[in-house]
């Protein structure tokens, strides 16, 4: 059976530099000679995503289904298919972009189901030693609270402007050595 991937892209903006990274680790998840990768591709901000109403009484004490209505329900259907995730964000104000918050924050629907899912992360920021760190280790504390497998650096890059990182070479190759690593820690796990 093959492994799959999703990438995750958090930033609401076209030509954006997370996107670039995120594919390009996916495009290095299915380089891996003699093993069967499959990616799918997740842009946030093409999706109807509400904020979480914080109503965890119903979805996580309650278990039942989140009662909102949006593309959420089969996004989370599609995050318990798949192996691992490309989590991408943009740095916004020191943090990941809300767009990427709401998400996480609508996972808690099915809390406690993501368990040894594998994950990479990135994040991009327009100035240097800007909050990338914050906004990557933010999204690791949400992987943690999945119990998911982490991928033990991130890749964070620097690019202020649209597309701007696909000048980076040295990031790109950074971005598709995550990529095989996660699916290499998925391979571990399914043995
Ligand atoms: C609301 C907002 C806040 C931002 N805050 C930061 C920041 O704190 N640190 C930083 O390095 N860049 C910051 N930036 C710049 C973006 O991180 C940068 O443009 C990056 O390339 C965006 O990634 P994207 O192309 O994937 O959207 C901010 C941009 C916006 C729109």
């Amino acid at each position: 059976m093959s492994t799959t991937i999703l990438g995750i892209v958090g930033s609401p903006r076209k030509n954006s530099n997370t996107e670039i990274l995120v594919k390009e680790a996916l495009g290095g998840a299915r380089n891996i000679p003699g093993v069967s990768v499959e990616t799918k591709l997740l842009l946030l901000r093409k999706k109807n995503i509400q904020l979480c109403k914080g109503c965890n009484d119903i979805c996580y004490f309650g278990d039942k289904p989140c009662p909102i209505k949006d593309d959420m329900g089969k996004i989370l259907d599609e995050l318990l298919r798949v192996d691992g995730y490309i989590l991408g964000t943009p740095t916004y104000f020191g943090g990941m972009s809300g767009l990427m918050r709401t998400f996480m924050d609508r996972t808690v629907s099915i809390f406690g189901k993501l368990k040894y899912k594998v994950a990479g992360i990135i994040s991009v920021g327009g100035g240097e030693f800007d909050g990338q760190e914050l906004a990557a280790q933010s999204i690791r504390v949400f992987c943690l609270n999945h119990s998911m497998i982490q991928n033990c650096w991130h890749v964070s890059a620097t690019a202020a402007k649209p597309g701007e990182v696909i000048r980076q070479v040295a990031k790109l190759a950074e971005a598709r050595k995550l990529g095989q690593n996660i699916v290499r820690l998925v391979e571990k796990i399914k043995k």
